[in-house]
């Protein structure tokens, strides 16, 4: 079984992935670190030195390649994932279970203020112009990440009580 995890930047999918994983007792498996031990490449140098259009393409090879695996995985992607090459329509046709993990708009602001600069899509945006651009991208991304077999609201809630959610929803019949 291969639970996916997508959502929007900041949205909890690698912390909340690596608990979950412990609990199931299953592997985990974040895309970017995937992506950068694999082209031996931080996500930020790919973006800056191939571009986007690179990188969507990458992370969406290798969705496929892990998906194909069928191991007993825990699989947070990346923000864009779900959002291009029709990885949300290859997701659902496959036997993995996807949860969006879904956070509101200030929610996302306030963590992605602390350490967007790590991020390659919003480190040029100024701290003014944040909200609004989360907002707007939040609202694009949303059809895809809606289509996901569940989803959890994270806002006001643990890292603890979301695994213990997701460890619920997952679980075989
Ligand atoms: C991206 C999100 C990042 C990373 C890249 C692009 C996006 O992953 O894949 O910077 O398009 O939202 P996280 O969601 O893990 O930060």
């Amino acid at each position: 079984m291969i639970i996916v995890l997508i959502g929007y930047m900041g949205s909890g999918k690698s912390t909340v992935g690596k608990e979950l994983s412990k609990k199931l007792n299953f592997s985990f498996l974040d895309l970017d670190n995937y992506i950068e031990n694999k082209y031996n490449s931080s996500v930020s140098d790919i973006f800056d030195n191939q571009g986007e259009i690179y990188f969507r393409k990458i992370e969406s090879e290798c969705v496929r390649e892990i998906c194909e695996k069928g191991e007993n995985l825990v699989f947070s992607l990346g923000g864009g994932t779900p959002c291009y090459g029709n990885t949300m329509t290859y997701l659902l046709n496959s036997s993995v279970i996807s949860v969006y993990l879904r956070g509101s708009i200030s929610t996302i602001f306030k963590r992605l203020l602390i350490d967007k600069n790590k991020r390659p899509l919003i480190s040029n945006i100024d701290e003014n112009n944040l909200k609004e651009f989360i907002a707007k991208h939040l609202f694009e991304r949303s059809k895809f990440y809606n289509k996901a077999n569940h989803i959890v609201d994270i806002d006001s809630f643990t890292t603890k009580q979301l695994v213990d959610r997701l460890k619920l929803l997952t679980k075989p019949m």
